[in-house]
């Protein structure tokens, strides 16, 4: 009983004995894990709805992206909403609960950031060029203060080539890592299993070392996941357990698992997601045409899940 409350408490969860990301808890995981793959979707298709305008959802458009999010954690809309409009990523979000908005200092002043090849300070992040960015969850590098627990990716105009995201919803990364090995888990739940570097520049240090778990638990139980697959500007806690699941969790992400969707978002289409793992391949842009995309990001998780 002492072991079961120390490790509650170091994962900061309120103690409830019905978890299913409680290692200790065989059955609730199993009850979970049946469902989750009973509803798991097996095609990207699976994921897309339709919408006439994601600014202001009808019902049964909401409610249809409602059951894709609690299925996977995501969901991609297609629409016909073009237009240069900032708004429509913070307009979607709020009917979905989301109303923090994490602006960071390359987000402009609403609070949603301009994903475009730029230049100037933008360049030296890669979001803000044309090059690949390997997977990741949003924010890993964030004080657990400023949690990305949700995200929106709204497409106004995509690359002439390429551009493509693969999307996996990391409950189900949870599952197949508790599946292969439960110490995966055990190690990647460790306050210092991952620590960010601190970042400087010419005014001295701009963001503190942060030191943390991949896999935690909010304050209503919810799965987070804090993960970079970068080998720089990253620290693994070297330990056999930690390295272990490092390793397994690369293979995974590396192979052609149907667990992995590819998606590309195309003008008017757009990702709503529980920060769910995703990574972004190179691309070329037409230069009268460069892709665009918004993405709002959220300290809230999705309501109604
Ligand atoms: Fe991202």
């Amino acid at each position: 009983m002492i072991a079961v409350l120390l490790s509650l408490q170091r994962l900061d969860v309120p103690i409830t004995m019905s978890s299913p990301f409680d290692l200790t808890n065989e059955s609730a995981y199993q009850q979970w894990r049946e469902q989750k793959l009973a509803q798991a979707p097996r095609a990207i298709e699976e994921l897309i709805v339709d919408v006439r305008d994601p600014r202001a959802l009808s019902e049964a458009e909401h409610g249809a992206l409602m059951q894709r999010i609690r299925r996977c954690n995501m969901a991609i809309y297609a629409s016909a909403a073009h237009e240069e409009d900032s708004s429509i990523p913070r307009l979607l979000g709020r009917q979905f609960g989301l109303d923090h908005l994490d602006a960071n200092w390359l987000a402009d002043e609403d609070g949603v950031s301009e994903i475009q090849v730029s230049g100037g300070t933008r360049s030296g992040f890669i979001p803000y060029t044309d090059r690949p960015i390997k997977w990741h969850t949003d924010g890993y590098y964030n004080p657990p203060r400023r949690m990305i627990r949700a995200m929106v990716l709204h497409c106004v105009r995509s690359a002439a080539t390429g551009g493509e995201n693969r999307l996996m919803d990391h409950e189900m990364i949870y599952l197949l890592l508790r599946d292969a090995e439960p110490d995966f888990i055990r190690a990647l739940s460790a306050e210092d299993a991952m620590i960010i570097p601190e970042r400087t520049d010419e005014d001295g240090v701009a963001r503190a070392a942060q030191s943390g778990p991949v896999f935690s638990l909010d304050e209503k139980g919810a799965l987070h996941m804090r993960y970079t697959a970068r080998t720089r500007s990253i620290e693994w806690k070297q330990d056999e357990p930690t390295l272990a699941a490092v390793a397994f969790l690369d293979e995974l992400l590396a192979t052609d698992s149907p667990c992995i969707f590819r998606a590309r978002l195309e003008p008017g289409m757009g990702l709503l997601c529980n920060n769910v793992l995703h990574d972004r391949a190179g691309f070329s842009d037409d230069p009268g045409h460069p892709r665009l995309l918004y993405r709002a990001r959220y300290y809230d998780r999705i309501a109604g899940m």
